[in-house]
């Protein structure tokens, strides 16, 4: 197992566990690790690219395409979705990428090539059976919560579902920079695979801070707005906003559901109506929209570890 240690603010010393005497470090300690100014992790320049067309709200599906046709695993994907039955129900089958982002539409191609960036384009420390998961759960949860916030009345303080998207998309950022700047055994170690106060428990313990504290640091660094930072630092605290409450509900929900898959894709077709109405039960048990009446809420979800 390796670890990083900083034994000045200048460089890195790469030490083996075996020569530490303790496997505990300092919250203060950890937060220099993090806020190093050298090899800052950045984001793949596709996922920065592809971020910047949807800030522009006239941006075309052309300046899209020019961007993700040199990807192939994107392409893919999105042709195999744009010829799905849900996108192509009188089955016509269609083989250029400009038909397929027809399809989708520029936001939702966005998000799926965005995702797909960061499967292939982020270095974490871990094999590829986990790095899939990894992603798989962080595009299932901004999937999910965008599902959500849509449910919610529009009089709610809520963010745009694009936001909410990338803030779930982000929210367990901090678990890969914990494994790239901190501790590079981090995906290898069973206490930190837990979910919930129980992953959080473990990494205060290791690392005197959190998953959520770490990416709401490294998502200041990246200049991420606000009210991202916001919900991806709070997200496994007792909800203090709407969206940081529908975060950890799309989380809780990615775990229960889906929390085996290892593909993007599959996250993709297994969002289907059946998980709709589980996501408008669980918004009903948190209080946030009302349940029609007379119906007997019972939301089927799997108890978490
Ligand atoms: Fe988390
Ligand atoms: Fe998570």
């Amino acid at each position: 197992m390796r670890k990083l240690l900083n034994n000045d603010l200048s460089g890195i010393l790469i030490a083996n566990h075996s020569d530490m005497i303790s496997n505990n470090l300092s919250r203060e300690h950890t937060l220099e690790l993090v806020g190093l100014a050298e090899d800052i992790p950045t984001l793949p320049d596709r996922f920065l690219k592809i971020q910047n067309i949807l800030n522009h709200p006239d941006s075309s599906a052309k300046e899209i395409a020019e961007i993700i046709q040199t990807d192939q695993a994107t392409t893919v994907m999105l042709m195999k979705i744009a010829n799905s039955p849900a996108y192509n129900p009188m089955n016509q089958p269609i083989n250029k990428l400009s038909q397929a982002i027809a399809r989708l539409g520029v936001t939702e191609t966005a998000e799926i090539s965005m995702s797909i960036s960061l499967l292939y384009g982020f270095a974490i420390p871990a094999g590829i059976a986990k790095i899939r998961c990894f992603w798989a759960h962080a595009y299932a949860v901004g999937a999910i919560s965008k599902i959500l916030i849509n449910k919610l009345p529009d009089d709610l303080d809520k963010p745009d579902p694009e936001a909410m998207f990338l803030a779930g998309l982000l929210h367990d950022i901090g678990r890969a920079i914990l494994g790239i700047r901190v501790d590079m055994s981090y995906f290898e170690q069973k206490k930190f695979t837990a979910h919930g106060q129980k992953l959080i428990d473990a990494e205060e313990k290791e690392f005197g801070t959190n998953h959520a504290e770490v990416g709401g640091i490294i998502l200041k660094k990246w200049n991420m707005p606000d009210d991202i930072i916001e919900i991806v630092a709070g997200h496994h605290q007792k909800a203090n906003s709407i969206a940081g409450e529908v975060c950890s509900i799309a989380d809780n929900l990615a775990n229960g559901f889906l929390g085996h898959y290892d593909n993007i894709e599959k996250v993709y077709f297994a969002l289907n109506n059946r998980f709709i109405e589980n996501a408008e039960k669980a918004l009903i048990k948190a209080g946030l929209i009302a349940a029609p009446e007379e119906e007997i809420l019972e939301i089927d979800l799997p108890s978490l570890p």
